[in-house]
């Protein structure tokens, strides 16, 4: 297995295998790999003759100090499970000051709103900095394919957003969530909590099932006032958001439309540890 630690040596490297007509796919995580990363590998291995792994805790996206600090790091065990699917697979994990050619800040993209919502809102610059490294895993690998999982759809969409504004030529793949068997997506987060948090976090995901069987019947006002009481009285985890929105344009809903594909979405803290997850609640 190949581990590049440098941009200019994994290019010339991918230079050989594109010249032999061969397809790269690229997966890009913040290490501290679980199986929702290794089913976007497995994916792309299908899919790919050569599968590009980054790892690299991007500092630019993080607001908050103590969660870029705290955020989990085993670059080693992150290798080994790579190596199970494939000794094939190159890894890539650079310093900060070796994929940011120069200093480590944001670049500003217009992502026409889908960054004022949701994350964004609460995640001050969080998408810029999302944009600023997935462009720069973009100019340096140039893959034929990108795979991110709509446990960050949000992300999903501004990836797709950004590929179309700054004209990049990458087809981005959408993978569907994995989840723990209590139903909690599964997080590189979820190492941090304890274990009575770890079971107590599943009633995100019971949460969005109900709105999923409520939305056929009740509105959006209903719905987003019944989750808000349903975390009052649920002590272990506290509410940040709950949203119902538009699949495609992240724009929270006003009235329901025919042909509209809608998805719920919710951020909750359990103690300092902060959780997301989503689903589609239509077609
Ligand atoms: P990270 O949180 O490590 O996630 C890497 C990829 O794995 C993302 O596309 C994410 O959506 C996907 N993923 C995480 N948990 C998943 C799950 N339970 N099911 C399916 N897919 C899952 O997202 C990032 O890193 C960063 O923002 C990054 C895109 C790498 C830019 O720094």
């Amino acid at each position: 297995m190949q581990v590049f630690k440098e941009k200019e040596r994994l290019r010339t490297t991918l230079a050989n295998i594109k010249s032999a007509n061969k397809t790269v796919g690229l997966v890009p995580t913040m290490g501290a790999l679980h199986d929702g990363h290794l089913y976007l590998v497995n994916e792309a291995f299908k899919s790919c003759d050569q599968v590009v792994v980054s790892i690299f805790v991007n500092p630019t996206q993080f607001d908050n100090p103590s969660d870029l600090e705290k955020y989990p790091r085993d670059l080693k065990k992150d290798i080994d499970l790579i190596r199970k699917i494939s000794e094939n697979i190159i890894v890539f994990t650079p310093n900060a000051n070796e994929l940011y050619d120069s200093e480590v800040i944001s670049q500003h993209f217009d992502f026409e709103g889908l960054d004022n919502v949701m994350e964004g809102k609460h995640r001050n610059g969080h998408f810029d900095g999302v944009g600023t490294v997935v462009k720069l895993l973009f100019e340096t690998v140039e893959p034929d394919k990108a795979f991110f999982g709509e446990k960050d759809y949000q992300q999903l969409q501004i990836i797709k957003r950004l590929t179309k504004i700054e004209r990049i030529p990458v087809e981005i793949i959408g993978c569907p969530i994995l989840r723990e068997e209590s139903g909690l997506a599964r997080s590189s987060r979820n190492e941090r909590l304890n274990d009575l948090q770890r079971e107590k976090a599943a009633f995100i995901y019971e949460t969005l099932k109900e709105t999923q069987t409520l939305f056929g019947t009740e509105s959006a006002n209903y719905i987003n006032d019944w989750v808000e009481q349903q975390f009052k009285n649920y002590p272990f985890l506290e509410l940040e958001y709950f949203e119902i929105s538009d699949a495609e344009t992240l724009k929270e809903i006003t009235e329901k439309r025919e042909g509209t594909s809608y998805r719920a979405f919710i951020a909750a803290y359990a103690g300092d540890i902060r959780l997301i997850d989503n689903l589609a609640l239509n077609n």
